[in-house]
């Protein structure tokens, strides 16, 4: 996870930002490992009409996902691939070690570059919170696709996310969120500090507001390529895979928190939208 170290100071008065974790922030802000999983089975039930067992996570952070698959089914397998040993690391401590012990042993986690094949292969890859976003252009994001499609069993499909909407072309927007509210809450601001329309290079941070007015400022930065549905498609055809869905969200008319995610061939302009791309072996 790309960040920057965190102030550490000795004094007696430290701040709320000094004292928070940013990796915990991280996970509380941007991630909801129930709500993934749910998403994966749906998306290999419509695939191939069986249960997933294996999952693997590229890019997988402090790997919550992970975690949470081998939890929700006594015969699951995760394997978890980051280059960034300290978030690996904070994983282990944070996640893995809430896990029962033989849950733990089936969570596999390798230090290195994505684009490296292992064994065994997964029924599931899955890339999320836009990181392949790293790979700028089409010869390195065609050639990590080949890769996770080799990592993946013949019944296999790689999901990762996507976002999307003329706001998200706008420069130095801040989307601010509260993260449970109260004495011990914060506020998630993810800042898109620039796009170049001329090659769809794209900066973004996030920061961490606290209570007493302390700040975890660009805790962590993304610089990444702005890639679009259609030219991700068509990388995932070149690389081999046989088909690729769009899953959109159709909202509920009853609950405006909860979606049902549906294939869709069409979709409306929103500003702002998040989607899955769901490519199958
Ligand atoms: C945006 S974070 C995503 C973390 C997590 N997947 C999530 O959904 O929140 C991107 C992660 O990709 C890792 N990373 C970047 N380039 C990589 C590469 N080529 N191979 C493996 N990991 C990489 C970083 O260390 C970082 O942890």
């Amino acid at each position: 996870m790309a960040g920057t170290k965190q102030k550490k100071g000795n004094s007696a008065h430290k701040t709320l930002a000094d004292r928070a974790d940013k990796f915990d922030c991280y996970q509380k802000s941007v991630q909801t490992p129930d709500h993934e999983i749910e998403f994966f089975e749906q998306a290999y039930r419509e695939a191939f009409r069986r249960k997933p067992y294996s999952l693997r996570e590229d890019f997988c952070g402090t790997f919550a996902v992970c975690c949470r698959w081998v939890a929700s089914h006594p015969k699951r397998t995760a394997i978890g691939v980051d280059l960034c040993g300290e978030t690996l690391q904070w994983g282990r401590e944070h996640n893995l070690a809430k896990l029962a012990p033989t849950q733990q042993k089936r969570v596999r986690l390798i230090e290195q570059d994505v684009r490296k094949r292992n064994r065994p292969a997964a029924d599931i890859l899955a890339a999320q919170n836009f990181s392949f976003w790293i790979f700028k252009t089409r010869a390195e994001v065609i050639e990590y696709f080949k890769i996770a499609r080799s990592n993946l069993n013949p019944q296999g499909i790689m999901i990762m996310d996507m976002m999307g909407g003329g706001e998200c072309y706008e420069e130095e927007l801040i989307d601010k969120r509260t993260i449970k509210k109260g004495k011990k809450g914060f506020k998630y601001h993810w800042e898109q500090a620039s796009f170049n329309p001329v090659n769809a290079d794209a900066s973004f941070y996030i920061s961490f507001k606290f209570a007493d007015g302390s700040k975890l400022k660009r805790a962590f930065e993304y610089h990444w390529r702005f890639w679009t549905i259609p030219e991700v498609r068509e990388m995932l055809a070149e690389a081999g895979f046989r088909e690729s869905h769009v899953y959109w969200e159709i909202e509920d008319e009853d609950d405006e928190d909860f979606g049902e995610w549906k294939r869709s061939e069409d979709a409306p302009s929103d500003p702002s939208w998040i989607c899955y791309i769901v490519a199958v072996k």
